[in-house]
């Protein structure tokens, strides 16, 4: 179990982060919506360990998370952040390569070629990074990631995915894919935090949802619970009404009230 209690964070004397409080389970998908500068990215960098909260408390599997050394960080989570720079001429099998000796132990044989073939990049392995558009390299950091979650350890616990907009430049076909793929870490014992701008992916991935709205936690629930006109609204600070598709409940675009 992932849980934050009261956290505040502050910068340049603004509080980016107002105390909050949530608890996230392994075997669950939790996303993370509301609007640029919500403070959405700050919060997954203090879950992950990354960003130091000024009060408040995270535990991951039980432990504080200021207790755990990097490589103790290393073997119960994996982050794909929102930005991921890449400095030097790698290959995609180098970059992959990364995340497989983030965590210990031997190299499983044609680990890269397999993860590859699972974001859809058969093949590829060879080729420079630099050189792939912009979906095909943000595949290949969702893959880097996947390759160290798969060698992090299960004996302290659930092994966790913390993705920042892991499909924003990613077409329907290939957010679907990777979220597909979350969810299945997910089904399988792990947890999974994501930040998502899609409301519509959302609700149809989401077990949980937490609405953040100026660096407070304006809701949180299931994707029922959250995803209404009202705190949408409120949240995003436009009018916005959704719609249901009558056979499956499924949701459909969010519309602006008037359209
Ligand atoms: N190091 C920093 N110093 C000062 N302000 C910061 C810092 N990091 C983030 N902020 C501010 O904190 C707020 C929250 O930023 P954050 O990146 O968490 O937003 P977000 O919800 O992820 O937005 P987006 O949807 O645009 O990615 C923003 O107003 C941002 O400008
Ligand atoms: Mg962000």
């Amino acid at each position: 179990m992932l849980h934050a209690q009261s956290l505040t964070l502050t910068r340049d004397r603004r509080e980016i982060l107002s105390d909050i409080t949530l608890t996230a389970h392994p075997g669950e998908v939790t996303v993370i919506i509301g609007p640029n500068g919500a403070g959405k990215s700050t919060l997954l960098a203090a879950l992950t360990g990354d960003l130091s909260p000024d009060h408040g408390s995270i535990h991951l599997n039980g432990d504080a998370l200021h207790s755990l050394s990097p490589r103790a960080l290393a073997a119960r989570r994996a982050v794909l952040t929102q930005h991921t720079p890449v400095a030097f001429p790698f290959t995609v099998a180098e970059l992959i390569r990364l995340g497989i000796e983030a965590t210990p132990g031997p190299i499983p044989p044609g680990l890269t070629d397999r993860l590859l073939s699972e974001v859809d990049l058969p093949g590829m392995a060879h080729r420079p990074y630099h050189a792939l558009s912009g979906g095909e390299a943000q595949r290949v950091h969702f893959a880097r990631i996947l390759a160290q979650a798969r060698r992090a350890t299960t004996a302290q616990g659930p092994v966790w995915l913390f993705l920042d907009e892991p499909v924003s430049s990613l077409d329907i076909a290939h957010q679907l894919m990777v979220m597909h793929r979350a969810r299945r870490f997910a089904t399988e014992g792990g947890g999974v935090i994501a930040v998502l701008h899609d409301l519509n992916l959302t609700a149809m991935v989401a077990d949980r949802v937490l609405l953040l709205s100026q660096g407070c936690l304006l809701a949180s629930g299931t994707p029922d619970d959250v995803l209404t006109d009202d705190l949408l609204t409120r949240a995003y600070r436009c009018p916005i009404r959704t719609r249901r598709s009558p056979d499956q409940g499924a949701w459909l675009l969010p519309q602006m009230a008037g359209t």
